[in-house]
């Protein structure tokens, strides 16, 4: 009978130890949460899908990003829920539209303490919920939402937001965005860019925070789940076109096309905890079938772990301040 010499739990005796070998670390600066406001609201409204998260009213938005910048957390996305909307989503781009107006009053709040993120795409604009505009037969029109995209790239550019999160998954809209942007003279504006964004049942209670108007769905130009290759694919096609960060989204369901892309990628990689994977967590919670600090520490870690350099998450406040507090032994028992 011969005793193993290899003993891999010699590393995991104590909490002390296992601090010290971990490989993947979390920091405040790693996260970034998304924000919803909506346009004439006086105070911030809950959204039931999504316990904890509100649509802030203008004044609460500013607020909630001066909090995040005090906390330390790497940037906010800022979405916006206009009072109108019509057929080419003019909400999007007037310089008073609820979005532009609300990156200019952020910015004026915290200036550069915290980076300021945009989302440049028109779901939430338009009247039938759709990511771009609509052609005759009603699919949507690639080029036509171009040409939307590169009007609200530079009215977002100019309301001061840092980065510009290109959500719509239109062909080179990476790259007609960069043109517009530079043309215009915003040439340090960065491009986040939805490389890899899947039509994904995960995006539900999100629909809810934007009250999205969508009847059918988006797979004429989200991805396919079923595909993996494509991810890359789509990463070298906006890298291509001059994209600063790439993302993956949905997280968790996508860690295998995550991984593909940070082991490929130049740039930055972030990925997205959807709005049903958070709602998930906390519904499981709420049943007490789950430990719901444990699961949301284990739920960002094992994304950081697959190769994200930045998480968005709605859970990014609560998750900075554990960071600050660990748990004793540490997360996860
Ligand atoms: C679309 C957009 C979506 C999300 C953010 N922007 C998806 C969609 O409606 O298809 C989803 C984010 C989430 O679920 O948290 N521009």
């Amino acid at each position: 009978m011969s005793f193993p010499h290899d003993r891999p739990r010699r590393l995991r005796a104590t909490p002390a130890m296992r601090r010290l070998v971990a490989e993947t670390r979390l920091a405040p600066a790693d996260l970034v949460l998304p924000l919803f406001v909506k346009e004439g609201l006086a105070e911030p409204t809950p959204i039931g899908s999504m316990p904890g998260a509100v649509q802030h009213s203008p004044a609460s938005l500013v607020r909630a990003v001066r909090d995040a910048a005090d906390l330390g957390l790497g940037g906010v996305m800022l979405f916006g829920v206009p009072a109108v909307r019509d057929a080419r989503g003019s909400g999007a781009t007037g310089p008073n539209g609820v979005l532009n107006r609300a990156i200019r009053d952020v910015i004026a709040e915290v200036g550069d303490g915290i980076v300021v993120m945009a989302d440049l795409c028109l779901d939430e604009f338009t009247d039938h919920g759709h990511c771009g505009v609509l052609d005759a037969a009603g699919m949507v029109d690639n080029d036509a939402t171009l040409e939307r995209y590169q009007e609200m790239a530079v009215a977002q550019a100019k309301a001061g937001a840092h980065v510009l999160g290109l959500s719509g998954m239109m062909d080179g809209q990476v790259g007609a965005v960069r043109d517009a942007l530079d043309a215009a003279g915003y040439t340090g504006t960065a491009t986040l860019a939805y490389a890899a964004k899947y039509a994904s049942a995960f995006y539900g209670p999100f629909r809810d925070a934007v009250e999205s108007t969508l009847a059918g769905n988006r797979r004429t130009y989200q991805m396919d789940p079923a595909n993996r290759r494509e991810g890359v694919r789509e990463m070298e096609l906006d890298l291509a076109e001059g994209a600063d960060i790439v993302m993956v989204k949905p997280a968790m369901a996508y860690l295998d096309v995550l991984a593909d892309v940070a082991a490929s990628s130049p740039v930055p990689v972030a990925a997205y905890q959807v709005s049903g994977e958070f709602a998930m967590i906390e519904a499981a919670a709420a049943n007490g079938w789950i430990d719901r600090r444990a699961a949301i520490e284990e739920s960002v870690l094992s994304i950081k772990r697959a190769g994200a350099d930045i998480v968005l998450t709605y859970a990014a406040v609560e998750l900075a301040g554990w960071l600050r507090e660990p748990r004793s032994g540490g997360s996860a028992g």
